[in-house]
């Protein structure tokens, strides 16, 4: 849909086609869309930034805690959302050996008991080997450090959803 179309949308129908471009948080959608009319794809992305970046660090680590973890429970149950889904699959975390399942597994465990929220990366453009580097890595960054980098993360995720839809 091109950016009229996205402006000609009831909150209603905003917060249903938007409501998960920021994983489980359609309140991000909810309020950006007062923002309209958007001048553009990056006018609607920036108001999405906007939101993120005024909240306190107990809302960024909200934002992070609503992910669910890389190949974990929501995987193996069939409950995750279609675009976590999507993304996890190309990914290739629903097809992971044992090893590298039992590894995974470990560092979300330690990467979410060092933090206090999950471990987010933007995994659409990267592989297991990459991703499985960049937790190992993340896991010895600074707690201040590593909540700007989760939400960085999100906001990679963010455009990619947005970019299917407009
Ligand atoms: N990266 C892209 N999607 C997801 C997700 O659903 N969870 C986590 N932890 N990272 C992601």
């Amino acid at each position: 849909m091109d950016i009229s179309a996205v402006n000609d949308l009831s909150y209603e129908e905003f917060v249903n086609i938007f409501g998960n471009v920021v994983e489980k948080c359609p309140v991000v959608a909810a309020a950006v869309w007062s923002a309209r009319p958007f001048l553009s794809f990056t006018a609607l992305e920036a108001e999405i930034h906007k939101f993120i970046d005024v909240l306190p660090q107990s809302g960024k680590e909200g934002i992070l805690r609503c992910h669910p973890d890389l190949a974990g429970r929501d995987l193996q149950r069939g409950t995750l959302t279609q675009e976590s889904r999507a993304e996890q699959a190309a990914a290739g975390l629903d097809a992971l050996g044992p090893a590298e399942a039992s590894l995974l597994a470990r560092l979300n465990r330690e990467y979410k008991q060092r933090f206090g929220f999950p471990f987010v990366v933007c995994v659409r453009a990267a592989d297991q080997r990459a991703i499985l580097r960049q937790l190992a890595e993340r896991c010895g960054n600074e707690p201040a450090l590593e909540s700007v980098r989760g939400i960085e993360e999100v906001k990679k995720i963010c455009r990619l959803r947005l970019r299917d839809i407009v």
